[in-house]
């Protein structure tokens, strides 16, 4: 294997056409990747349908994508390459926009199109890939650029990564050789350790990209920006200032039809070992010394390390779990989690997890993070709130004191994406009362956007460049697994001790609302 086969050479710079406004078409002095060919794994899946081919078919429109630029799909489903263009055409139309999937652009992008079907169980399936691939990149001038995309279920990762590596496929001279692997990475601390030691056999970590779509949002990213360029943050970011921070991730919907899965996963594994923890890390990090993938992943998996473990009976006070009743969402009846397809009739699956965790450094000591998510409760909503401290003396008495609230910044991930500043303001009139007011900022109508930037597109894009500051590290990915492996172990060995059943609709189960009044404190409301 070379030393750093993901080869970062300089990327050729495009300029905007003359007299295109380049903010308008999203491109100001982008970079353009080198030709390569995409081979998705899972092609005939559901991620491919929703997310990936819709990100990629956006991303051509908007000229993003290297000449040549290939999609080679790999599933068990026997299609043709034409096949595979209409049942992406229809994707693109569905999950995306109609645009997309029409007309002299859609024709251009599906020329990219090839679809291979084979079991990639079998030690044979690698070398046709290879063959494939040989001649796609001659046909198409990709010059032996691959990334590797891995949709598939993840008891497949270590045959598929084995089988790369033998069929030679793992790395080229000249040309370079990425994989992007999806979550769930590993279902525990040791699975994700074997994972990764069978991965890294075969790539360097360099090479390795793996994924948490959560970290290609708009806002997640902008948390940086607003924490690492603005002067008046940073004095007041830390625990002489901060009481507590918030960080909430409620979906509204149940598991659909992702049962099977569900019931295996639970929602530590589902939502906290990555897209939660990944907020904590974002909120509580120091300043990384350059905006570069390692400086970055440093300050993340420090943070990580100062976590106050959960083990030692520490989970049944810090760590609450719900699974989610009948009920009713947004007016509508919703049935139990016990009733979805695929879930057994006694499950103890958790669908909600609140914990409360401790940075233990010197900028956090004393301040929780309490973290929450959960499925089908009352609104689809991601939040952090930044709740800070009450002042230390306060000059108005009376009536004044009772008004009194904590300023707030709350980060809104989604949806309605934007920061808010809580504060308090003097009500008009004779009397001195005070009225906590919003000074609010959104994306929508600062930027006269619609809709955001699909977090998918950012980071395929980032990946064929090179670049994997938003991706995580080997060694982060574990860290995270460690804060959650005590709890995991605890809730394993008894799984019906402390699940609460919560009603669809509502905000999660009452254990959760002890947690913070515990602390003489409360969730917002969102
Ligand atoms: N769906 C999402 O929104 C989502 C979100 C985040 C992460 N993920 C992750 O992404 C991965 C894929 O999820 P998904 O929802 O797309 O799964 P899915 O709909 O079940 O698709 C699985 C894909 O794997 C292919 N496959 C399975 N066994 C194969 C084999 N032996 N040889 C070749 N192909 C095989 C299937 O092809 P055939 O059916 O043709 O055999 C299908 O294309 C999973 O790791 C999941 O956790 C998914």
């Amino acid at each position: 294997m070379a030393p750093d086969p993901a080869g970062r050479k300089p990327e050729p710079v495009r300029e905007p056409p003359a007299g295109e406004n380049p903010l308008r078409l999203g491109m100001r002095r982008e970079r353009i990747a080198e030709p390569c060919v995409m081979i998705i794994f899972g092609a005939s899946g559901d991620l491919t349908r929703r997310k990936l081919m819709p990100a990629l078919a956006s991303l051509h429109a908007r000229r993003l994508l290297p000449p040549g630029f290939t999609v080679l799909g790999v599933g068990r489903t026997a299609w043709s390459d034409e096949r595979f263009r209409q049942i992406m055409q229809e994707a693109v139309a569905e999950f995306a926009d109609r645009e997309l999937a029409a007309g002299a652009q859609w024709d251009a992008f599906a020329a990219g199109l090839m679809y291979q079907c084979t079991d990639l169980g079998s030690a044979d399936a690698y070398g046709g890939l290879a063959r494939r691939l040989t001649d796609l990149d001659q046909i198409r001038g990709t010059d032996g650029n691959h990334v590797f995309y891995l949709a598939m279920p993840p008891s497949l990762y270590p045959p598929i990564i084995g089988g790369l590596g033998e069929a030679g496929l793992d790395s080229g001279d000249r040309c370079w050789t990425r994989v992007i692997i999806e979550k769930p990475f590993g279902r525990d601390l040791a699975t994700a350790q074997t994972l990764n030691r069978d991965v890294n056999r075969v790539f360097h970590e360099s090479q390795v990209y793996r994924i948490d779509h959560y970290l290609g949002k708009e806002t997640v990213q902008n948390l940086l920006v607003f924490r690492f360029a603005n002067a008046f943050l940073e004095p007041t970011w830390n625990r002489q200032f901060i009481d507590h921070v918030q960080i909430s991730v409620a979906e509204d919907i149940g598991i659909g039809d992702r049962g099977g899965y569900y019931e295996e996963a639970g929602v530590l594994r589902d939502m906290f070992q990555n897209h939660l923890l990944q907020l904590l890390c974002l909120v509580a990090m120091e300043a990384p010394v350059a905006f570069e993938a390692d400086a970055v992943r440093d300050e993340k998996v420090k943070v990580l390390r100062a976590v106050r473990s959960l083990d030692a009976g520490a989970h049944r006070v810090h760590a609450v779990r719900g699974q989610y009743a009948a009920g009713q969402v947004l007016g509508r009846p919703a049935g139990a989690y016990r009733h979805e397809d695929g879930v057994q009739r006694k499950s103890v699956t958790p669908t909600y997890a609140a914990l409360k965790l401790h940075v233990d450094n010197w900028r956090w000591q004393g301040v929780p993070f309490y973290l929450r998510s959960g499925k089908r409760l009352a609104r689809k909503t991601s939040e952090i709130a930044v709740v800070y401290r009450q002042v230390p003396h306060l000059l108005f008495g009376g009536e004044a004191r009772a008004d009194l609230v904590p300023n707030v910044i709350s980060l809104r991930i989604q949806p309605d994406e934007g920061i808010a500043l809580r504060f308090e303001v003097k009500r008009p009139g004779m009397s001195l009362r005070m009225r906590p007011v919003d000074m609010d900022f959104s994306y929508g109508s600062s930027f006269g956007l619609l809709e955001m930037p699909n977090a998918y597109e950012r980071l395929l894009l980032d990946c064929m460049l090179g670049d994997s500051t938003l991706f995580t590290r080997r060694d982060e990915v574990e860290a995270a697994w460690r804060v959650l492996q005590p709890v995991l172990e605890a809730w394993d060995h008894a799984p019906e001790e402390g699940l609460e059943f919560y009603e669809s609709g509502t905000w999660g189960p009452v254990a959760a609302h002890d947690l913070l009044r515990a602390d003489g404190r409360r969730w917002r409301r969102i």
